[in-house]
């Protein structure tokens, strides 16, 4: 079974300033509501056990928010809102779950992932990028059931415009397994329009295997001089570890954009 989840979280967030200047992305509210407390109660519905973040000095605030009991106490013994209780509750519980680790130099999300080495323990773990929202159905809980059924590594993913397919990871398709599922043969990070093998985009959900650790630490930097999870990926599918691409159920929300930021808290509002 996956128990473990991963968080990216050191990303500088530039594409919301100034939004994000002071503040961490993730805590933006997305109608009223912290954008990391989605990708939580995703992770915990999914039944993950232990969630690890991966922050920067400069995204300490995420830890703070977390960790600010005494602030929490002191105002509900003074007002005794029920309401502001509940959320202190719910805080609580996320953080019984929660671990910290540090990527200081934003090197690339491969370099997030491999900071994590020490604390996986077992075979598999999922990541889930913050940028991402999927609402409506649970998407890591279809890819642990996938999982589970093909005993492979999995990633979240859809179909997008071909003048689009530089933004993402593209794969090319192995085999249909079935309407929703295909064995993916190749991915490459965010290609040209012309070299793109297809428009079978890869979604910031992840079922990845132990083995990616010995990849990252050997990975070179790629696109945009960054080490990217998706070149470390590539080595293992040359290796026949088996990866699926899925084509999940859910509404997806890009929250790493401007546009798509202020656009998700009106859709979820909507649900
Ligand atoms: C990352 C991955 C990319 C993937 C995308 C999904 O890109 O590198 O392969 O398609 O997430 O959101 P980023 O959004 O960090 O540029």
């Amino acid at each position: 079974m996956i128990k473990q989840a991963i968080i990216p979280l050191a990303g500088l967030g530039t594409r919301l300033l100034p939004l994000t200047s002071v503040f961490p992305k993730e805590l933006l509210p997305i109608n009223g509501k912290p954008g990391l407390e989605y990708i939580l109660d995703e992770c915990i519905d999914a039944g993950i056990k232990e969630i690890i973040f991966i922050i920067s000095d400069k995204k300490k605030l995420i830890k703070k928010y977390f960790y600010n009991d005494k602030f929490y106490k002191k105002i509900i013994k003074k007002k005794k809102d029920k309401r502001i209780t509940k959320a202190y509750k719910k805080i609580q519980n996320y953080k019984k779950k929660i671990k910290f680790v540090y990527q200081n130099k934003p090197l690339g999300t491969g370099d997030a992932v491999l900071k994590t080495k020490k604390y996986i323990s077992e075979s598999h773990f999922l990541m889930l990028f913050p940028d991402d929202l999927i609402m409506k159905k649970n998407c890591s809980k279809e890819m642990i059931l996938l999982h589970k059924k093909f005993k492979c590594s999995v990633m979240a993913s859809f179909k997008v415009k071909k003048k689009d397919v530089s933004r993402w990871g593209i794969y090319s398709v192995n085999k249909k397994i079935n309407k929703k599922n295909f064995l993916i043969k190749d991915v490459i990070e965010k290609p040209k329009i012309n070299s793109a093998p297809s428009t079978n985009a890869v979604i910031g959900r992840y079922i990845l295997p132990k083995e990616i650790f010995k990849k990252l630490e050997k990975q070179t930097k790629g696109i945009g001089n960054e080490i990217h999870i998706t070149d470390a990926i590539r080595k293992l599918i040359k290796e026949d570890f088996k990866f699926i691409g899925h084509n999940f159920a859910g509404k997806y929300l890009d929250c790493g954009t401007m546009n798509g930021y202020i656009n998700s808290s009106l859709e979820i509002s909507k649900l």
